[in-house]
């Protein structure tokens, strides 16, 4: 929420700054001796406040979204098999892949948070569905590998009932920073 506020107040600081701008340049003399001075200066001061705002506001989008983050990741209960899952997710995917839930940094593959994050569902068989099908999708991706074109993932880092682990585990976890 705080990056969207930021977002607006630097789009409305950038129309209030080119009216400014355009008000003042109309009304002064352009021989007058003091002006132009003036309205340098005030260019100035506006790109400073335009730099400034630039910096600050993606910096609190950054913290805005990683504060999301945190707050949904509560509360979620893993399954024995999620656990299990968390586990193998950090030997065999981990290298390659990020994922918060099970503390994996790899950079080699997608970030799955980003990748797996759940979509809005209308109720809970919406939401059902949508599990099953992320679940679906990355036991699928285990067996058969990928390659898209974005680097190749090899095909059976594991299978069987370690692959489906791993995929509920993601399923249920990925876009959540502290299951
Ligand atoms: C050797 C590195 C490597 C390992 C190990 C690996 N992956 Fe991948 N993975 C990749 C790469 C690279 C891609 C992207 C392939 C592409 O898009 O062409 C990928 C893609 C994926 C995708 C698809 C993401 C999307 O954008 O749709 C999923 C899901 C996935 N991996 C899950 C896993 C899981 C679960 C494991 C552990 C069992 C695993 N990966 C192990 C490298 C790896």
């Amino acid at each position: 929420m705080i990056g969207i506020y930021a977002f607006a107040i630097f789009w409305i600081a950038l129309a209030v700054g080119i009216l400014l701008f355009s008000l003042l340049k109309d009304r002064s003399p352009r021989t007058g001796p003091t002006r132009p001075a003036t309205r340098k200066r005030m260019l100035i001061g506006f790109g400073v406040v335009y730099v400034a705002i630039g910096l600050v506001v993606p910096a609190f989008s950054i913290a805005d979204s990683q504060n999301a983050d945190v707050v949904r990741g509560e509360g979620i209960k893993l399954t024995a098999n999620e656990k299990k899952g968390q586990a193998l997710f950090g030997q065999l995917c981990g290298s390659c892949h990020q994922l918060a839930s099970a503390n994996a940094n790899g950079r080699v593959g997608p970030s799955l948070d980003m990748q797996l994050m759940p979509q809005p569902a209308a109720d809970a068989a919406a939401a059902a569905k949508n599990y099953k099908g992320r679940s679906d999708y990355v036991y699928t991706v285990i067996i058969n590998g990928l390659q898209r074109g974005n680097g190749n993932m090899p095909a059976l880092v594991t299978q069987g009932q370690q692959a489906k682990d791993i995929a509920a585990f993601v399923a249920a976890t990925a876009g959540y920073a502290n299951p």
